[in-house]
C-alpha cells in the first residue's frame, strides 16, 4: 500500500501540489505522511509527519518556499513503527538523495547488513532507507544517479514502486515491480503518483510503466528503460476517460455511509453492463478447462459466494481460492484454465501475484475490477468493470455488491438465461432502493446501540449466505474494532457454540429459501445457550430477539442481506467513536504481500 506522488516542471509550486496529490492518495495508507523537495539549486529538503495527511496543519508545511521538483509519500506501516523517523521519504546517509516507496524490500536485511559493516549508520526501521543508502553506496563506484538506481533495483528484490531526487540535478527517477505507478504528461511537467486520480486536475495523458520499468523525468521530457534488456523503450499517451470530480460526501458525514446509500444506483450500473462481455465472458467459462475465482478479503468473500451461486444458477462446479492461498492450490492450473480475479482497486499484491502464477503456468486470466485503469485490468487477457464509482471508504460496500451482482449475472449467462438473471437483479435493485431509508437506518442504529458494548459477537449462514456470514465479520471488525466471526450455521455444533454465553449477539441470515428450515434450527441451538438472536430475514421468527427485515429474495439473498450488516457496522464504529472511513491499522489497497 502507500500512496506516492511527486511533481517535475515548470510551476514553483511543487511541494504544495505534492501534498494536494497525496490528499487524493490517502486512502492508500494513513498513518504518517512525508514530502522530499528542492529549493532552487540547493540541498534537498525533508518534511515528515505521524498522522492524516488530511488531518495536517497547513501552516506548519504549506509555507510559500518554491520548489519546482518534490516527491511525497503517504505510508501504511510494514516496517518500522508508526513514527516519524519511519515515514518517508529516506535520506541517503549523505542526504544527497531522498526516496519514496511502495512495497517490500525482502532481502533488505541482508543488504543493510552489509552496508552496515561498511560504516554506515541507518536512522530509521525501513527497509525503504536501504534503497537510499544503496544507491549512495553505488554512486561510489562512480556511477550516476540513474546507473546507481538500475543498479540497486536489480539488487533489491520483492515488489516496489520507487521515486527519486537527488542535489546534483532536477531529475525524478522512477521504477517499478509490482506495485502501481502512473504518470501523467502536462505541457512540459509530469506528474508520478500511484493512481490517476491524485493528477487528473492537471491532465488526463498517461503514460504507465510496467513491471522492470524505470522512467527518467527531467523538465526537457521523459526516457523510459527495459531494466532487464537496460534498453531505451517507447511507451504511448494514453488519454484516460475519468474526470477529476472528487467522490463527494454530499448530505453524508462520511463515505462508509454514503457509500452505502449508493448502492440504490451502484448496483443499477452493475447490472446495466455491456450485454455482449457477459455473454463472452460466459463462453470462456463454459470451454474452461477449470475456472478459478481469485480474490482477497471481502472480494475473497464474493468469490466464494460466487462458487455457491453458480452451483445452484449453472449447476457449475467453479474453484475459489484466496489471492495469498493461491500458489499452494495452483498444482492443478494448466493451459486451458480460466482465472477470474475478482478486484475492488485492482492491485491488491496476493491476487496480483494469484494472476502471475497462473499467466505462468498458461491460462487464460479475467478481472472484475472497479478501477478501469488498475494493474489487474491491464495486464488480464479479459476485465469487466463493476463501475460501482469511486470507492473510497476502507470497508468496502458498494463494491461488493456490484461484484455480487456481476458474478450472479455471469452465473445466469453460463446457463443461457441472463435476461432471467437481469430481471432478477433489476428487482433486486429496486428492493434497496425501497430498503435503503432513514426508518430502516434508524431500526439498525438502535440495534447498534444495544450491542456495542459485547466484546464479541457472531454470525451464521447457509449456502450463499455462509460466505456472507464471512463478509459481515469483516465488515465489523473493521471498523466497529468487535471481535467477530462468521460461520457456516451448521458448524456449530462443531466447537464453535462453546463461545456462546448469555446475552452473545449472534446475526442469523435467514432467507426464505431451502436453508431457512436449516439455520432456524442453528439459531435455536445459540438461543438455548443464551444468545441474542439478531434474525436478518425477510419474516420474523420467535427465536429472534431482534428482527432486522430485508425483502423477500432468491439467487440475490446475499446481496440484500450484507447491506443491513453494512450500516450496523458503520454505526457502531461511531457509537465507539472510531473513524469508519479510515480504520485502524489498514489501508484502502494492499499492495504488500
Ligand atoms: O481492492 P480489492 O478488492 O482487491 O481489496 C481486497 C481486500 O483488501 C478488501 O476487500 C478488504 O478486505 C476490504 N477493506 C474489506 O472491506
Amino acid at each position: 500500500m502507500c500512496g506516492i506522488f511527486s511533481y517535475i516542471g515548470p510551476r514553483q509550486e511543487a511541494k504544495q501540489i505534492t501534498v494536494e496529490g497525496l490528499k487524493k492518495l490517502e486512502y492508500r495508507g494513513y498513518d504518517s505522511w512525508g514530502i522530499a523537495f528542492k529549493k532552487d539549486n540547493s540541498d534537498l529538503e525533508i518534511f515528515r509527519r505521524v498522522g492524516k495527511i488530511s488531518d495536517a496543519d497547513e501552516n506548519t508545511y504549506n509555507n510559500n518556499e518554491k520548489s519546482s521538483i518534490a516527491i511525497g509519500h503517504s505510508r501504511w506501516a510494514t516496517h518500522g513503527g508508526v513514527h516519524e523517523h519511519n515515514a518517508h521519504p529516506h535520506f541517503s546517509e549523505n542526504k544527497d538523495i531522498a526516496l519514496v516507496h511502495n512495497g517490500i524490500f525482502e532481502n533488505y536485511a541482508e543488504i543493510k547488513k552489509e552496508l552496515q559493516d561498511k560504516g554506515y549508520t541507518f536512522r530509521s526501521d525501513t527497509d525503504t532507507e536501504v534503497a537510499a543508502y544503496l544507491i549512495e553506496d553505488i554512486m561510489k563506484e562512480g556511477l550516476d544517479v540513474k546507473e546507481a538506481t538500475k543498479k540497486a533495483v536489480s539488487k533489491l528484490h520483492g515488489r516496489y514502486a520507487i521515486l527519486v531526487i537527488n542535489k546534483f540535478d532536477d531529475s525524478l527517477i522512477t521504477a517499478r515491480r509490482g506495485s502501481p505507478l502512473i504518470i501523467g504528461a502536462g505541457d512540459n511537467e509530469y506528474f508520478v503518483a500511484s493512481d490517476v486520480p491524485a493528477f487528473l486536475k492537471y491532465t488526463n495523458k498517461v503514460m504507465y510503466l510496467d513491471d522492470d520499468q524505470m522512467a527518467v523525468i527531467t523538465k526537457d521530457g521523459i526516457t523510459f528503460f527495459d531494466l532487464e534488456s537496460n534498453q531505451e523503450i517507447d511507451k504511448r499517451i494514453i488519454e484516460v476517460n475519468m474526470s477529476d470530480e472528487e467522490a463527494e460526501l454530499g448530505e453524508h458525514p462520511h463515505f462508509m455511509i454514503k457509500e452505502i446509500w449508493d448502492q440504490k444506483d451502484s448496483i443499477v450500473r452493475a447490472i446495466n453492463q455491456d450485454e455482449t462481455k457477459i455473454l463472452e465472458l460466459a463462453d470462456k467459462i463454459n470451454s474452461a478447462f477449470g475456472t478459478y475465482f481469485v480474490g482477497c478479503g471481502t472480494a475473497g468473500k464474493v468469490g466464494l459466494c460466487g462458487i455457491y451461486i453458480f452451483s445452484k444458477v449453472a449447476k457449475k462446479h467453479i474453484n475459489f481460492e484466496f489471492g495469498s492461498e493461491f500458489e499452494s492450490l495452483s498444482h492443478f492450473i494448466k493451459e486451458g484454465s480460466l482465472v477470474v480475479a475478482i478486484s475492488q482497486s485492482g492491485e491488491t499484491a496476493d491476487t496480483l501475484e494469484a494472476l502471475e502464477i497462473a499467466k505462468e503456468k498458461g491460462a487464460t486470466l479475467v478481472s472484475i475490477v472497479n478501477v478501469e485503469s488498475s494493474t489487474m485490468a491491464r495486464m488480464t487477457d479479459f476485465t469487466l468493470p463493476i463501475k460501482a464509482g469511486q470507492e473510497k471508504a476502507v470497508a468496502s460496500t458498494k463494491a461488493t455488491t456490484s461484484q455480487l451482482a456481476i458474478v450472479t449475472l455471469l452465473a445466469y449467462a453460463t446457463a443461457g438465461k441472463l435476461d432471467e438473471g437481469k430481471h432478477l437483479l433489476i428487482e433486486t435493485a429496486a428492493k434497496i432502493n425501497d430498503m435503503l431509508n432513514p426508518r430502516y437506518e434508524e431500526h439498525i442504529k438502535a440495534l447498534a446501540k444495544k450491542i456495542a458494548d459485547n466484546e464479541s459477537m457472531y454470525i451464521i449462514g447457509k449456502g450463499a449466505n455462509y460466505p456472507m456470514a464471512l463478509e459481515a465479520a469483516i465488515k465489523l471488525q473493521e471498523v466497529s474494532y468487535i471481535h467477530a466471526e462468521g460461520f457456516a450455521g451448521g458448524e456449530l455444533k462443531h466447537g464453535p457454540l462453546a463461545l456462546i454465553s448469555e446475552g452473545t449477539p449472534v446475526i442469523v441470515f435467514a432467507p426464505k429459501d431451502e436453508t431457512h428450515t436449516h439455520i432456524i434450527s442453528n439459531a435455536k441451538e445459540i438461543q438455548a445457550r443464551g444468545g441474542f438472536i439478531i434474525g436478518v430475514s425477510p419474516e420474523n421468527n420467535e427465536v429472534f430477539d431482534y428482527w432486522i427485515k430485508v425483502p423477500e429474495s432468491d439467487v440475490d439473498s446475499p446481496i440484500v442481506n450484507i447491506i443491513p450488516v453494512q450500516i450496523l457496522a458503520y454505526h457502531l464504529a461511531l457509537i465507539k467513536n472510531n473513524d469508519p472511513d479510515k480504520p485502524r491499522n489498514l489501508a484502502k489497497s494492499v499492495t504488500v504481500k
